[in-house]
């Protein structure tokens, strides 16, 4: 029976994309001039060309097609958008109009009905959340307020990798570097590290897996309830994991608040959030106040771990990566820190502003390996024709930053090549303004996490090259170093990184 109901659904579903697909292509050739892009199948649309690692199908596409280019992602147009000039006219020219995202299924579950940050529309509440994670944890000062807790953890990785060292032991440089982030970011969210709680690196992983993927159920909605590629199921099994675990803090903070005569100051956004449970969020707004329930600050709290813990190592991880593929790269960076910082302490934030070959190290980086490799997908909120091109409402928007830090216009012909001083004088930022590097994207959806990110990650790479020397095991040559990528909201490497380090500090 229910392989009956199956094929039933198909058949409809065949027959109503055909009705679909052959409207779209007629009524598309009015005078509005669509992108170009390859032709699609009824029902899957351009699914089938994404392979295993979309943003370089996409990528070779775009040669063949153009900076802004059409594909159908089952029956949603979707614009694909590959170049520097491209990226302006949708990030930052038109960018109102593209500051929405698109409702999915992974956000019903994992953010409670996008009730979080990085996936809810472009409206009123996405303002006032957004508003409101910079107040408690984002801003400027309250980065700079939380450098005692960086400076604490920096002390203890670099003691447990000096006994490994001593121990001559090979070290798995990205689990210690998801450890350190994991236990940095869970301090400054939640005033604690989770050392002792349940395993949440595999739930984020996981959430940074469902969020990225392309889901069928999306793309074609009457395939929803046959979950084809079982993502349903894994979506529930991961949201429960979420959530379970952040009701028993929200439960164990209300208990500690009860003993408590008068209400502590709490310095880090998850127990402030607490705190003002069946609260307005916004009060001044009396006709959005939005009241803070459960499921708010389960979904913010979601977008907060998976947009800061995964982010930042995979980041961590393809710089140390490219540095022992490179050892001339290693060595001046090494030459850099022993100059400003000296051998005899390790490196303070301080340090940092001064440290500009370690910023062109970083950015040539984060060119090659943008760990959003597609951003977060955008929608548009109304018709618009950008460049000549027609773009329907509530199409998706897919800008491949990957392929925007590999254009050989703007690269030269060494685009390919890890090369950080391409950027010695270039005037380039990473901040939003130069499109060519956008790896924190631009406009108003741009990362408001990137200073938090980028303090974290330019500390942790300075700290690791500075007090180790790193060699590759087992006799491995650099250029033999694999850089295979594993596709998902984040890019990060497919298989672990393993390097033997070796005391360097005097004293
Ligand atoms: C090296 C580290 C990081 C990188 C490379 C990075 C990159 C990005 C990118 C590419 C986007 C999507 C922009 C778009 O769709 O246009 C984004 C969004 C976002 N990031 Fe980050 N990020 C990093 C760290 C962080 C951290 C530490 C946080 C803190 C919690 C954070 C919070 C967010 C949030 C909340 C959004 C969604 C913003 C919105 O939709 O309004 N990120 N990030």
């Amino acid at each position: 029976m229910p392989s009956t109901m199956a094929l039933f659904l198909v058949l409809l579903g065949t027959l109503c994309s055909f009705i679909y697909f052959f409207r779209t292509l007629t009524t598309n050739k009015n005078d509005r001039k669509l992108p170009p892009g390859p032709a699609p199948l009824p029902i899957i649309g351009n699914l089938h060309m994404l392979g295993k690692l979309p943003h370089q199908s996409l990528h070779r596409l775009a040669q063949r097609y153009g900076p802004i280019m059409l594909i159908k992602l089952g029956h949603v147009p979707t614009i694909v958008v590959s170049s520097p000039e491209a990226a302006e006219l949708f990030l930052k020219v038109h960018d109102v109009v593209f500051a929405s995202r698109p409702k999915v299924q992974s956000s019903d579950y994992l953010t409670c009905g996008a009730k979080g940050l990085a996936f809810t529309e472009y409206g009123s509440y996405w303002r006032t959340v957004r508003k409101w994670c910079i107040l408690h944890l984002l801003s400027a000062l309250k980065v700079e307020s939380f450098a005692p807790v960086r400076k604490a953890e920096m002390v203890s990785l670099v003691e447990s990798v000096r006994a490994m060292a001593a121990e001559g032991e090979t070290l798995n440089l990205s689990q210690q570097v998801a450890k350190v982030v994991e236990v940095i970011m869970s301090r400054v969210i939640f005033g604690r590290c989770m050392d002792d709680e349940v395993e949440l690196k595999p739930l984020i992983e996981e959430t940074m897996y469902l969020a990225g993927v392309f889901n069928l159920s999306d793309y074609v909605p009457f395939l929803a309830p046959l979950d084809l590629q079982g993502i349903k199921r894994r979506l529930k099994r991961t949201s429960n994991g979420l959530h379970a675990f952040f009701d028993k803090l929200i439960d164990e903070i209300e208990r500690e608040s009860k003993n408590i005569e008068e209400r502590k100051s709490y310095t880090d956004i998850f127990h402030v959030m607490v705190s003002l449970l069946n609260t307005p969020m916004n009060p001044a707004d009396e006709e959005n106040p939005y009241i803070i329930g459960r499921e708010n600050i389960r979904g913010i709290m979601v977008d907060m771990v998976a947009a800061s813990f995964d982010t930042t190592s995979t980041a961590i991880e393809w710089t140390l990566s490219e540095l022992l593929r490179h050892p001339r790269v290693m060595a001046g960076l090494q030459q850099e820190l022993e100059t400003i910082v000296g051998r005899n302490r390790m490196v303070e934030e301080s340090d940092l502003p001064k440290l500009t070959y370690l910023d062109m190290v970083i950015k040539e980086s984060l060119r090659l390996h943008p760990v959003a490799p597609l951003l977060i997908p955008h929608e548009s909120t109304e018709d618009i024709t950008v460049n000549g091109h027609f773009i329907p409402k509530k199409s998706r928007i897919v800008v491949n930053v990957w392929s925007l830090g590999r254009d050989c216009t703007v690269w030269s012909d060494n685009a390919e090549e890890f090369f950080p001083e391409r950027f010695d004088n270039s005037g380039i930022d990473l901040r939003g303004h130069d499109f060519q590097l956008i790896p924190f994207g631009a406009g108003r959806r741009g990362c408001p996490g990137m200073q938090l990110g980028l303090t974290t990650l330019r500390l942790v790479v300075a700290q690791l090259v500075h007090c180790f020397d790193w060699e590759l095991p087992d006799a491995l040559l650099p250029n033999e170093l694999d850089m295979t990528e594993k596709f998902g909201l984040s890019l990060p490497r497919a298989n672990h990184l393993f390097a033997k380090p070796a005391y360097r500090l005097v004293g």
